[in-house]
C-alpha cells in the first residue's frame, strides 16, 4: 500500500528521496507551487517565515543531506535563495518532481475506520478534492510557520497605538527606518531582526525575559558547528560545554559584558542563539537591552518589568512558533503547548501508521536528521523493521520527557529540542534494534 508524504519542504523532500530510493510507492502533496517550504522566500503557500536577509545559521557542510552535498562554491552560510536552489537540485537529481503533487493541500487525515494503521487522506488540488487510502502517512508540514504571540498578551497590548508585528510576517527592513523599534525575545529571529533594525531604525531595543549565550558563527576561522564535529560530538555534554565555554570566553566574553542579563541556565541548555553581529551592535549602543515587557502603558508607551518606560513605534514579536497540524482532528493528535510525545520523536504510539519527519529542534541542522528519520520509517513501512510494543514505547517517551526537563530550559521552544549527534546516533541504534525484531 502507498505511503503519503505531507509537504515538500526539506523534510518532505528527504522523505520522498528515501522512499523513492527504497522502492516504496508514495504520493507527496505540497500546498505551494514549489519545493523548499520555509526556504522559499515569499513562498506562495503563504507559510514561509524567511525574511529577505536570511542566511542559514547551521553551516552548509553540516546541514546538507547525506545524499547530496551542497554545491562546493556555496559560502559557509548560504542565503535562502541558495537554499531553495539546493532543494530544487535535490529534487531534480533524484527525479522527485514528477512524484510531487504541487498546489495540493492536505485537508484531512483520518484513521481508516475499518483497518488499523491505514489512513484516509483528503486533498484539494488543481483537479478538485479527492480522498485516498494509505498504509502510512509521513507528516512533514514543518513547525516554524504558525506564529506564537505572547500568551496571554501583555496588558494593554490591544490599546497600544504603535504597530505590532510577528517575526513570521517580517520580510524587508523597509518597515524600520525612523522608528523606535522594540524586538521581543532573544532567539535567532530576534537577534537577526534587531541587528537589521540597529542599522536603520531611530532606536532599537531588545526585550528578553531571560538571558542567552550568544554564539558567534565562526570560531578560529571555522563555522562553529564544524568545530563541534561528529568526533567531538561523541563527548559527554558537560565536556562539550566546558570546551565551548572556554572558547566563548575568549571569542566574545560574557553576555553581561554587553548589558544583557546573566543567563539563568548553562550553555547548551537552550536552543543556540547564533550571531556574530548582535553583541557588537549592543557594544556600539545601537541596540539597548531591556528586561521583559510588563505592560503597554497607554499610547506608545511600553513599561518594562524594571519600571522603566520607552516610547515605541513598532514591536516585533520574535516569540517563536506553534506546532500545529490543521489536517488532524484534535481527537486524532495535537501538540498543545508544543508537546508532541512520539516514540523517538517520530512514531505515534496511539496512532499506528502516523510518522512525523523533522519535528525536532536540534542543536544543529534539521535536514540530516529528517533524512535519518525517513530511513527508519522506510525500514518500518517496508517490513524490514518492527517497533517495540506500545508499553515499551510509552515508557521510552516518559523517560525522554524526564530527560528533556532536566536537559533544557523549560519553555515551549524546547519541547522538541535534541542534541544533534546523540539524536542521530539514537535513530541509528533504533534502526538496528528494529531490524533485529523482524
Ligand atoms: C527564520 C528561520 C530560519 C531557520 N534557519 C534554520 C537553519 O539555519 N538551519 C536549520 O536546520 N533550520 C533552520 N530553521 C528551521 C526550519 O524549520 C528548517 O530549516 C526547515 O525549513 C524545516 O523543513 P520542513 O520541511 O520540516 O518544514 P517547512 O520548510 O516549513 O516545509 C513544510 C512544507 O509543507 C507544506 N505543507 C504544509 N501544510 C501542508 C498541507 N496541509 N498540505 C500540503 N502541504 C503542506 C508547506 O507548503 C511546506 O512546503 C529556520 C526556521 C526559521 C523560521
Ligand atoms: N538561520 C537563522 O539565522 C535563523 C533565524 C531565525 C530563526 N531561526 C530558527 O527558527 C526557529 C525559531 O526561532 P525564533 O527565534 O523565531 O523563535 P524561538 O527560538 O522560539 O525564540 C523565541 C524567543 O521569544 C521568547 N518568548 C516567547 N514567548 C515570550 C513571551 N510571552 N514573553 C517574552 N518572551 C517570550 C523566548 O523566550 P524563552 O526562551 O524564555 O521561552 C525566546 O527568547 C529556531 O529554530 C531558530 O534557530 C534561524
Amino acid at each position: 500500500m502507498k505511503a503519503c508524504i505531507i509537504g515538500a519542504g526539506s523534510s518532505g523532500v528527504a522523505a520522498a528521496q528515501v522512499l523513492q530510493a527504497r522502492g516504496i510507492d508514495f504520493d507527496c502533496f505540497e500546498k505551494g507551487s514549489q519545493v523548499g517550504g520555509n526556504w522559499r522566500y515569499e513562498n506562495d503557500n503563504g507559510m514561509s517565515s524567511a525574511y529577505r536577509s536570511l542566511h542559514i545559521n547551521t553551516s552548509r557542510r553540516v546541514m546538507a543531506f547525506e545524499s547530496l552535498p551542497m554545491p562546493a562554491d556555496y559560502p559557509d552560510y548560504p542565503d535562502h535563495f541558495q537554499m531553495a536552489a539546493y532543494f530544487d537540485e535535490v529534487v531534480d537529481r533524484f527525479n522527485l518532481r514528477p512524484r510531487i503533487s504541487f498546489n495540493t493541500e492536505v485537508l484531512k487525515v483520518e484513521p481508516a475506520d475499518d483497518a488499523v494503521g491505514e489512513w484516509d487522506v483528503t486533498v484539494a488540488g488543481p483537479d478538485g478534492r479527492a480522498t485516498d487510502r494509505y498504509g502510512a502517512v509521513m507528516v512533514a508540514n514543518g513547525h516554524h510557520w504558525d506564529a506564537r504571540w505572547p500568551e496571554p498578551a501583555f496588558p494593554g497590548a490591544e490599546e497600544f497605538s504603535g504597530e505590532q508585528l510577528h517575526a513570521h510576517e517580517y520580510r524587508e527592513p523597509d518597515v524600520l527606518p525612523g522608528k523606535r523599534v522594540l524586538v521581543l525575545g532573544i532567539g535567532n529571529s530576534a537577534v537577526d531582526i534587531a541587528v537589521e533594525s540597529s542599522r536603520i531604525a531611530a532606536k532599537t531595543f531588545v526585550s528578553t525575559r531571560r538571558g542567552a549565550w550568544v554564539i558567534p558563527k565562526y570560531l578560529n576561522g571555522k563555522p562553529i558547528d564544524e568545530v563541534a564535529n561528529s568526533l567531538t560530538g561523541l563527548a559527554p555534554i558537560p565536556v562539550m560545554r566546558a570546551a565551548m565555554q572556554r572558547s566563548l570566553k575568549v571569542a566574545v566574553g560574557d553576555p553581561t559584558d554587553y548589558g544583557l542579563p546573566k543567563p539563568d541556565h548553562k550553555l547548551l541548555e537552550a536552543h543556540p542563539t547564533v550571531s556574530s553581529e548582535f553583541l557588537p551592535r549592543l557594544g556600539h549602543g545601537d541596540i539597548t537591552a531591556k528586561p521583559n515587557i510588563e505592560a503597554f502603558a497607554g499610547g506608545r508607551t511600553v513599561r518594562f518589568v524594571d519600571g522603566t518606560e520607552e516610547e515605541i513605534d513598532l514591536v516585533v514579536y520574535c516569540t517563536g512558533y506553534k506546532i500545529t497540524f490543521p489536517f488532524l482532528g484534535p481527537e486524532v493528535l495535537a501538540a498543545p503547548d508544543n508537546r508532541l510525545p512520539l516514540f523517538r520523536r517520530v512514531v505515534s504510539v496511539e496512532r499506528p501508521g502516523l510518522y512525523f519527519i523533522g519535528f525536532i529542534q536540534p542543536l544543529g541542522p534539521i535536514m540530516p536528521i529528517a533524512e535519518a528519520q525517513s530511513e527508519w520509517v522506510a525500514d518500518l513501512i517496508s517490513g524490514g523493521a518492527v517497533l517495540p510494543g506500545p508499553a515499551e514505547m510509552r515508557e521510552q517517551i516518559a523517560r525522554q520527557e524526564e530527560r528533556q526537563a532536566k536537559r533544557f530550559v523549560a519553555s515551549k521552544r524546547h519541547t522538541v529540542e535534541v542534541d544533534f549527534y546523540p539524536y542521530l546516533r539514537e535513530i541509528r541504534r533504533e534502526r538496528k534494534k528494529a531490524a533485529a525484531r523482524v
